[in-house]
């Protein structure tokens, strides 16, 4: 290796290590669940995946994926334009669209793709993009990719929105994105808002509903079902690796004209092999179970109710909301590091969240609940929330 390279990296290594921000990779043994078996820690209650319906381990969303694997074979070995296109991904992208009430959708191997390859296919020079402050990273990297003039507003700040609308009048065309749900903080998009704001600038709107599909709404249809909107945003983007069996893959939902649009141009589509057939499989069987039992989210929206009002017992300040995104403001980052960590020694495995990744002093666990958790999960974990907490002074 280039000597100069590796000095570089080590001394960055280095000072990560001493500022404890050096990310350590905990492993896995089985499937992600409820429960899950941590190497080195044993049995644990996991409240830091995105298992949001508990699909993963659903074995009817497993058998769909092994017979997939049957029928398909391994993987796509091409492009989707040149032969990896399977009639799987047709009954998927079907069955997609049906569900969020679109015309149509297109997959993709992530909803990292299915964003980084969006905006710059159907925006150019002449264009305006508006983006909400906080968006995910996949936003940010895929409309750097996009020759459209960027305009930032503020957090969820309708006034500032506007605003900048407001001034992208001469544009060809202006396109609004937001998150569904902002994955830090659990908050959920003022969707009436934003489509208000859209029809009267004539803009399009776009939303990322990764961690708001299987999650938000009375049968999990998203963000827009919550809102009283379904079906009313122009362009959905989401993805297959968080409630809907924690596959991978991701896609983008829409009218005909956008998805045959992407198809042509859109390069994470263009250039990278197809979601795997076995994994489009398991996705079909993980929305069918949804709609088969949307009980699963009201038990998702129970449990999390649960879980707050127990913390709230507690003495805890979990950041207020209505996703099973939990946070729990603790202060300073080594708080929350010792938090995560101590939890974790109690076999309560939740994640903190520091500076820079949160402002100073808002460091925080995130705790995210599943509809895989019953009581007695939940209990345990805040027997040792109590436990750890007290001993931390934190509550
Ligand atoms: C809002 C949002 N968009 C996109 C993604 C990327 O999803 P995927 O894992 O399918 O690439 C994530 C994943 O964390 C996310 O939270």
């Amino acid at each position: 290796m280039n000597q100069g390279l590796s000095d570089r990296l080590s001394h960055k290594l280095s000072t990560m290590r001493e500022q404890g921000i050096f990310k350590v990779l905990r492993h896995i043994e089985g499937p992600q669940s409820a429960v899950i078996e941590l190497e080195g820690y044993g049995e644990v209650v996991n409240l830091c995946s995105n298992n949001y319906l508990g699909l993963c381990d659903e074995p009817a969303v497993m058998q769909a994926v092994k017979e997939g694997v049957d029928r398909y074979g391994a993987g796509t070995s091409s492009v989707r334009f040149i032969c990896g296109t399977f009639t799987v991904h047709r009954e998927l992208e079907e069955q997609l669209a049906d569900f969020l009430g679109t015309e149509a959708s297109i997959t993709y191997t992530s909803c990292w793709n299915a964003n980084e390859g969006l905006f710059a296919p159907l925006l150019g020079e002449e264009d305006v993009l508006i983006s909400d402050a906080l968006n995910h990273a996949s936003i940010i990297d895929g409309i750097r990719l996009c020759k459209a003039k960027l305009k930032i507003y503020h957090h969820m700040d309708m006034n500032d929105l506007a605003e900048l609308l407001r001034g992208s009048r001469e544009a060809r065309h202006r396109l609004v994105i937001t998150d569904g749900v902002f994955s830090m903080e659990g908050e959920i998009a003022p969707l009436p808002e934003i489509r208000e704001l859209c029809d009267r600038y004539d803009a399009i709107m776009v939303v990322d509903d990764s961690h708001a599909t299987g999650v938000l709404g009375e049968t999990g249809r998203g963000t827009p079902e919550h809102c009283g909107m379904h079906g009313e945003v122009d362009i959905v983007t989401s993805t297959l690796g968080k409630a809907l069996g924690g596959m991978a893959g991701g896609f983008t939902a829409s009218t005909r004209d956008v998805c045959d649009y992407l198809t042509q141009g859109s390069r994470t589509q263009l250039f990278t092999n197809a979601v795997p057939p076995h994994s489009a499989c398991g996705a079909i069987a993980a929305v069918r179970h949804l709609e088969a039992h949307p009980e699963l989210v009201a038990r998702l929206r129970e449990s999390t109710a649960y879980f707050r009002e127990g913390l709230l017992e507690l003495g805890y300040r979990p950041i207020e909301g209505d996703t099973p995104i939990v946070p729990v403001i603790v202060g300073e980052t080594a708080d929350a590091i010792a938090l995560s960590n101590q939890l974790l020694d109690e076999g309560v495995f939740v994640i903190g969240f520091g500076f820079p990744v949160v402002p100073k002093g808002q460091a925080r666990i995130r705790c995210q609940i599943s509809a895989a958790h019953d009581r007695e999960h939940l209990d345990r974990a805040l027997d040792a929330l109590k436990s750890v907490g007290r001993r931390l002074g934190v509550v």
